[in-house]
């Protein structure tokens, strides 16, 4: 077992990762207050994980809430489903939140922990591997809007972090490579060695190798937990960790949930955002084609495979939360390895950008 710590003064946090930790009681117990526990997941994640967390908590009263699964149903109506079943069962203020499953069900998770009587504990069991290297940790928790992604939300950090790697067994291999994009991500970010590592290491990363997989989520977790404790609320250099986002929330956005994986619009995000570099001069071409065979080599995708009409895409990057004050926030390559927050770029190269992409 690998164990990070997430230094945010009283608030800091554990992130335990390795094999087995499942079925080990202390990891999870030692971090829940009260008597009262309440396992939110789906119903993917249910029916394969759920009774093995509840043999760790005989010491407890157990509840549980079992969610839809999908991006579409991460809204409040969902959310309101945990305070319903909270309230039946008359939760305390002190009793623990657990989320197990992906990225969809820990923000929920967390956000309804940071709401419910005003913020009880929570911890993260994240089951994918986007999950395991970007969501649960840094304490981003939150809900979709029709009008746009993650609108509705709250920092709120949990109290330890479980990363059991046997998860990603269950895993289908479209979703471990949405999870690959985030891991891509710290290296294009700030951590060219750890690129290369990826790079050296595809193969048995795409094979789920237990050492290379548990080595890639403890380079992920921490670079993002030093960012996270220098920054907790995005004041400065936290918004490095949206390498790609803003791209990839208007392809979510305009193309409705569901059709690529959050990870996948990431991809093309991130491509773009390496575009993008190269018309600014910080990149050449070579790094371009770098960037675009990792993430091919990880099985993403690069290019929109349906049409986005130009002016639908503007708009929804306008809507993103990385704008301010009217304009759209990018984060750019200068070069690979280090990224920066600008919103002094040339605006018909982003605009050719986009239209290279429709
Ligand atoms: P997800 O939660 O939808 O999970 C993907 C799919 O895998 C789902 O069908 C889920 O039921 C299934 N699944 C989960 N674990 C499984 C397992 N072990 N075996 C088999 N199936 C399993 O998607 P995700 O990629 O984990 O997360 C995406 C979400 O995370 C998005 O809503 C995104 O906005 C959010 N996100 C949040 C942050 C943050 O900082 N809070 C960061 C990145 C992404
Ligand atoms: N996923 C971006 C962040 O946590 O800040």
């Amino acid at each position: 077992m690998k164990k990070l710590n997430l230094n945010l003064g009283e608030k800091s946090y554990p992130i335990y990762i390795g094999e087995n930790l499942l079925s080990q009681a202390d990891y999870l117990t030692k971090h829940i207050s009260g008597n009262q526990v309440m396992i939110v997941s789906n119903t993917t994640v249910a029916p394969l994980y759920i009774d093995k967390v509840k043999s760790l908590l005989t010491d407890f009263e157990v509840c549980e809430v079992i969610l839809p699964d999908g991006e579409q149903y991460k809204n409040l109506d969902t959310v309101n489903q945990i305070f319903t079943s909270l309230l039946e069962n008359r939760f305390d203020r002190s009793s623990t939140l657990i989320a197990l499953g992906g990225g969809v069900v820990g923000d929920m998770t967390g956000f309804a922990a940071a709401s419910y009587q005003r913020g009880v504990n929570f911890i993260q069991i994240p089951t994918t591997l986007l999950s395991q290297v970007d969501s649960s940790v840094g304490g981003k928790t939150g809900v979709n809007h029709p009008l746009g992604k993650n609108m509705i939300g709250a920092f709120y950090q949990p109290k330890a972090v479980i990363i059991d790697v046997d998860t990603l067994d269950t895993l289908p291999n479209r979703e471990f490579s949405a999870g690959m994009a985030e891991v891509i991500k710290y290296g294009l970010l700030g951590n060219e060695n750890f690129l290369s590592f990826i790079e050296k290491n595809v193969d048995s990363l795409m094979n789920k190798e237990k050492s290379s997989v548990i080595d890639a989520i403890y380079q992920s977790c921490k670079d993002k937990a030093n960012i996270v404790a220098e920054d907790e609320l995005e004041a400065g250099k936290r918004a490095l960790l949206n390498l790609g986002h803003t791209f990839g929330h208007a392809i979510e956005n305009s193309m409705g949930y569901g059709n690529y994986l959050h990870g996948e619009a990431i991809s093309i995000g991130m491509y773009m955002a390496a575009v993008m570099s190269e018309k600014e001069g910080f990149i050449d071409q070579s790094q371009v084609s770098r960037v675009k065979s990792i993430l091919e080599n990880c099985e993403l995708p690069t290019r929109l495979t349906g049409k986005i009409n130009f002016s639908d895409f503007s708009k929804s990057m306008s809507v993103d939360k990385k704008v301010l004050k009217g304009k759209i926030r990018l984060v750019l390559l200068n070069p690979i390895g280090a990224a920066f927050v600008s919103d002094d770029y040339h605006k018909e190269f982003l605009d050719q950008t986009i239209k290279e992409f429709c």
